[in-house]
């Protein structure tokens, strides 16, 4: 008996060690929860501020946890807005350029709530990063509207929505593939895949989506319709990533359409595009009007720019918000340009994958772009990989627990935009507990739009520091190490810190001690590969 309690007990250290013989942190079982549950009486959550251009349909959710039904009022809400009391989705639209302060009100039968946000009319959008959910992660080539509807479906049955996450946007695949000829080794399945078999653009050049996408407008309505935002993906060059249609000659085109069809939010992913911007003629393309060079070599970043240009100017003239991500992986330091081109976010590096690898080369190398960073425009360390992810065939993250929690603490330090990769339909409670948590969160959507950078490394331990509108600092203590570690928060002076500290463990919601800058410290364990996601505030 004794003997089999003792290999019991062995397993189960097993099963929940942190490092094994090969050296790489293992998935430990113990996916613990931290995130305490959103409580029964109503409470608002998401960003305290949002951006509209005059004129452009308003769609805005309150977000809002606690018991259902709700009763949703605004008060002040200037003329040319409503809201749905049932729903809390404010819609209509604003002509003039302003500024307003209102006041959202949530009532349930256990209580009522109330908070204050602004709404800025004027040229930015994405006062804060876009949070939402995008098909590539997950889907990648197998992507249908049915898979689209579900995720939007399952946003807001999971309650995510409720938390701020609102955009759904289908990546690569919506159109149909330029076929054998000319497509790379990577190509040649997608090329015979009969569903994406079809004309590219119709006699007038607009766009045809492939067959799985019957009705891009319908999709559109649809999310609309659950209170959420729509997005989608193209390339500058004549293909995307994929080898499915994309934009080149026909930005104009495709910019009117994405507004006419209703969607929201366009990634703009270069891929092709090298082959125009080096002079090399692409398959299937005739005419190749003079365009400024970029290949290996250049040093002016304009041939970089241009193609991004092109369409941020179509964008902006449709009557229409259209969120502008830029994806070109942080080429000719794109975080310098970007928002000149009214990019309101981009990619910084190459994809992720779910191993600490990836995640961590990316997420820990971001301070070159950080001084960057502001209200509608934020550098991209690309989309989430918690949950069941998998490019087409899911399987859990590969990241430990505590590696996920670096990730969503990071990604909300960097002032991320924050795309959910994974199956929507599957999302366990380990997973919603990371993208639930509405202090973590909060630091993410910060009005400031400050992005952290490492204020301190010490042998495996990497604090990095963002300040925040209140006046306050967020600080993730990491720890790249393979076993946990014990380190002293102390000398917060040299963050920049005076006075009497209150501190606030945001992962766990709970107030922990008042520290002094100069001589206080508070002893921390950080887990292998995990973090420590603290708020520090002036002591009242
Ligand atoms: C890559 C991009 C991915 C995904 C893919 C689609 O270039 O970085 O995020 O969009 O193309 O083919």
């Amino acid at each position: 008996m004794k003997s089999r309690l003792l290999t019991v007990c062995l397993l189960l250290a097993c099963a929940s060690q942190l490092w094994a013989a090969d050296g790489k942190v293992k998935s430990s079982d113990a996916a613990y929860i931290l995130t305490p549950p959103a409580p029964a009486t109503p409470r608002i959550n998401g960003a305290n501020v949002f951006g509209v251009r005059p004129g452009s349909p308003f769609l805005y959710t309150i977000p809002a946890t606690g018991a259902r039904p709700m009763e949703f009022s605004v008060q002040d809400l200037p003329a040319g807005l409503v809201v749905d009391a049932k729903t809390g989705c404010i819609t209509g639209a604003l002509k003039n350029k302003g500024e307003f302060v209102v006041t959202l009100h949530a009532k349930n039968s256990l209580g009522t709530t109330d908070k204050k946000f602004r709404i800025v009319v004027g040229d930015q959008m994405a006062l804060t990063p876009p949070m939402g959910w995008n098909s590539w992660n997950c889907f990648a080539n197998k992507v249908t509207e049915a898979d689209v509807k579900s995720a939007a479906d399952a946003m807001v049955k999971s309650g995510l929505v409720n938390h701020g996450w609102n955009y759904i946007n289908v990546d690569d695949f919506w159109q149909n593939h330029r076929g054998k000829e000319g497509a790379s080794h990577r190509q040649v399945k997608d090329a015979e895949d009969p569903t994406l078999q079809g004309a590219f653009r119709d006699v007038k050049g607009f766009i045809v989506p492939n067959s799985r996408f019957p009705d891009m407008k319908g999709m559109a309505d649809y999310i609309h319709n659950l209170g959420l935002k729509a997005g989608l993906y193209s390339s500058p060059g004549p293909w995307t990533c994929g080898g499915c249609t994309a934009s080149w000659q026909h930005e104009q085109q495709d910019a009117e359409t994405y507004a006419k069809w209703g969607f929201d939010y366009l990634k703009y992913d270069w891929c092709s595009y090298s082959e125009i911007a080096s002079g090399r003629k692409s398959k299937g393309i005739t005419e190749t009007p003079e365009v400024p060079v970029w290949k290996s070599g250049t040093t002016n970043p304009e041939g970089a720019i241009y193609p991004y240009r092109v369409m941020g100017k179509f964008l902006r003239e449709q009557n229409r918000d259209i969120v502008f991500s830029l994806c070109q992986y942080g080429m000719a330091d794109v975080w310098k340009w970007g928002g000149s081109v009214n990019g309101n976010c981009w990619r910084t590096t190459g994809d992720i994958r779910d191993n600490w690898k990836s995640m961590s080369d990316i997420g820990f190398n971001q301070d070159q772009a950080a001084p960057f960073a502001k209200p509608g425009n934020w550098n991209d360390p690309d989309m989430l990989v918690v949950g069941q992810v998998g490019w087409g065939k899911t399987h859990p993250s590969h990241l430990t627990p505590d590696e996920q929690y670096t990730h969503i603490s990071l990604w909300c330090l960097l002032a991320a935009p924050l795309l959910i990769g994974c199956d929507m339909t599957k999302l366990d409670n380990f997973t919603l507990n990371l993208l639930c948590n509405d202090e973590v969160l909060a630091i993410d959507q910060d009005e400031l739009g400050k992005q952290a950078t490492c204020v301190l490394k010490d042998g495996d331990v990497r604090v990095y520091e963002k300040e925040l509108a209140d006046g306050g600092r967020a600080f993730g203590i990491f720890n790249l190490g393979l076993t946990s570690a014990n380190w002293d928060l102390k000398a917060l002076t040299q963050f920049g810190l005076t006075g009497k500290q209150h501190v606030r463990d945001l992962w766990r919601q709970k107030d922990l001690a008042d520290v002094d800058a100069a001589s206080g410290s508070l002893p921390l364990t950080i887990p292998a590969h995990g973090v420590v996601f603290y708020k520090l505030t002036a002591a009242k």
